[in-house]
């Protein structure tokens, strides 16, 4: 069985992607007749990318968790919708129907509405990876409660900034976290970021790791007594928000070339449309079968390919707690033995830590399950591509290469699981309804194959980034001033002789680090936090399994102990600022930067230098202290 919009072969491919640049608003406009809507749409696509605005099935009027829980419980209610695996594998699975996760919703959204939630407030969540996120999430989609997760990793500072920015009035977390054999304090973390925080009120507690946790009288209250507490009224039911398709779904922090973090905002119904017709498409998607994304819902990954997507086409989405070499390197191949995982999809950064402890892991687990894999986040190196193919696979599984971004809501360019031809290290073709394009510097677009560029798309799909919450301006500057009329990615690309796209990476000042994106602005600005800091520039470097690591160079005049508890100190300060994610790998102490005359700092020099790559530095007589060159060639770690 296959669903009325799946592409099942090659010429459906090439007459649907026709189609759509012939006709979009056709085109998706058939795609949209899938989903329950309350009112239909009066325009299908308004669109400029100067301004810019972009909105999608104007008129229009749903609620997401409807298309996601309701619509789907005559037929599947007994059905999974979620199964989870916790952390240790000692401890009990849980499996939700579409009935119970349903009804857990309602329940919890009744919840927040007790606690004086209503359209349009902003919620922080900040959780581990148990079914209580989803339902989290879910529950302010039903009500219409814009949610902000926060992923697990991040800092109270990193935390406090969001919700900020955000003008949140609750928070979701829970008191700890598992993660392999340590344990998070999620609830102090929060306590430490609320210091900074007036505008929330209130702070919902799940109880999962028992660690003890101060509740503060008047804002904090425990999720199982205020479940309860919907319980004892009778659990009525929870009537859905009726949303304007055009209603802001979430908001989603990620890291650019300048500044602090910005909130990427996504709408109800192209966000809805989008995440679920890629979801079906690309991983071609059979009813039944189990689907296990490895991202966290703190990633953009994990709220369209573990939530949304999924649910909305009444799939079963597997969701884990824990990581992938906790209690041994084995656990991935384990889960997919243990429920019988159809579709696998994880980062190159996993399957290159995983490749790296041998095949004794791989060995004796059933994979025979697996129909099809998948990789996001960061470009796959052909080596890790044919050990995914060949040890996971067994040569027989399509691994689609999924590009895309917080920004695009789904995936962009892709193949289509065994339908369009896969191509190692390659993303190949855009998905219908993309219109990817390669620009020179200058933004004039490239014409013709075997050419590499800045990947543009000139043409809006139904999930792009409406705006950057509360700074539009932001949103026009980074993403559609530097080239007029095009939506810039910020990647470079190269396309193929048969036109397969081969995203090369970022192109900006932006790092991809284990398949985290990270400014090198950010991890500058927290390294600068260090009293004894005059100084520093933050580079990328090739590294074997984190895809890029970070390498600081840094002038220290702070009192001097010895290197290396400086460098200690200093990657605390960026744990204690951002989170352990933007810890730096490398920390070089030098007495000056390469700059220009003006004052700039010439990054070119320092990432060829990390690179270890000390020829052609080009031109280096027109720095203010040529001599400073020399010596952090000498001093490279
Ligand atoms: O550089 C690209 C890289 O990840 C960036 C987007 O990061 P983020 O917004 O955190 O979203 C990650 C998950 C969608 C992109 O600008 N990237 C993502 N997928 C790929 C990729 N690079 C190469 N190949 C991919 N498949």
């Amino acid at each position: 069985m296959s669903y009325p919009y799946q592409i099942r072969s090659l010429e459906e491919y090439r007459s649907a992607y026709q189609a759509s640049v012939k006709d979009p608003e056709g085109f998706w406009a058939g795609i949209a007749a899938n989903f329950q809507w309350r009112r239909p749409w009066d325009k299908v696509l308004e669109w400029n990318f100067t301004e810019p605005q972009v909105r999608w099935f104007s008129g229009a009027q749903l609620n997401i968790t409807e298309n996601c829980l309701d619509r789907h419980l005559a037929e599947k209610g007994d059905q999974p919708a979620i199964i989870w695996e916790p952390n240790d594998p000692e401890e009990h699975y849980r499996i939700l129907s579409y009935k119970e996760l349903h009804s857990k919703v309602c329940q919890f959204a009744n919840v927040l509405k007790n606690n004086g939630l209503k359209k349009g407030d902003r919620v922080c969540i900040y959780m581990p990876m148990v079914p209580e996120l989803a339902i989290a999430v879910l529950a302010c989609a039903r009500i219409g409660v814009i949610h902000s997760v926060v992923f697990g990793g991040f800092s109270a500072q990193s935390i406090a900034d969001r919700i900020q920015d955000a003008q949140c009035s609750l928070v979701i977390t829970s008191d700890g976290a598992n993660r392999g054999n340590k344990q998070i304090p999620l609830k102090s973390v929060i306590d430490d970021a609320l210091v900074q925080c007036p505008s929330v009120k209130r702070v919902i507690v799940l109880t999962r790791t028992r660690v003890p946790v101060s509740m503060i009288k008047g804002r904090d209250v425990w999720w199982e007594d205020e479940v309860r507490k919907v319980e004892t009224q009778g659990n009525p039911p929870c009537p859905v928000e009726v949303m304007d398709a055009e209603d802001l779904l979430f908001i989603l922090y990620t890291s650019g070339s300048t500044g602090k973090p910005k909130g990427v905002v996504h709408t109800c119904g192209g966000y809805m449309v989008f995440t679920n017709y890629s979801f079906v498409n690309v991983f071609q998607y059979k009813p039944g079968e189990i689907f296990f994304c490895t991202a966290d819902i703190g990633w953009i990954t994990g709220h369209s390919y573990i939530v949304y997507g999924p649910l909305s086409a009444g799939a079963t989405s597997l969701m884990f707690e824990g990581i992938p070499t906790y209690p041994d390197a084995g656990r991935f191949w384990d889960i997919v033995d243990k429920y019988k995982v159809n579709i696998l999809y994880t980062a190159p950064t996993a399957i290159r830590s995983l490749m790296g402890f041998g095949l004794d892991f791989v060995k004796n687990k059933d994979l025979s399950s697996l129909r099809v894999l998948g990789t996001v986040g960061e470009p796959i190196n052909e080596e890790a591509w044919h050990w995914y193919h060949d040890n996971i696979g067994k040569g027989h599984c399509p691994i689609v290469d999924t590009w895309w971004q917080t920004e695009t809501g789904g995936i962009l360019i892709s193949n289509l699981a065994g339908v369009t031809p896969e191509k190692p290290a390659h993303a190949t073709l855009p998905l219908p309804g993309v219109q990817p394009v390669l620009v020179d510097e200058k933004g004039e677009e490239l014409q013709g194959n075997n050419i590499s560029g800045n990947l543009c798309i000139k043409f809006p799909w139904p999930s792009i980034i409406r705006t950057t919450y509360g700074d539009h301006e932001r949103c026009r500057q980074t993403y559609f001033a530097t080239y007029p009329n095009l939506y810039f990615t910020g990647d470079g690309a190269l396309r193929d002789a048969d036109g397969n796209y081969r995203i090369t990476g970022r192109v900006d000042d932006v790092l991809n680090v284990s398949g985290h994106r990270i400014g090198t602005a950010e991890v500058e600005n927290a390294i600068n936090m260090h009293t004894g800091v005059v100084e520093s520039a933050v580079v990328g470097y090739p590294h074997d399994i984190k895809g890029q690591g970070i390498y600081a160079y840094v002038i220290f005049n702070g009192t001097k102990t010895d290197d290396e508890s400086i460098r200690k100190d200093i990657v605390q300060t960026v744990a204690r600022i951002i989170g352990p994610i933007a810890k730096p790998d490398k920390i070089q102490l030098v007495s000056g930067l390469p700059k220009t005359r003006s004052g700039k700092i010439m990054r070119r020099i320092l990432r060829k230098i990390a690179e270890g790559e000390f020829q052609n530095l080009g031109d280096t007589t027109t720095l203010l202290d040529p001599a400073v060159v020399e010596e952090i060639k000498g001093g490279r770690l």
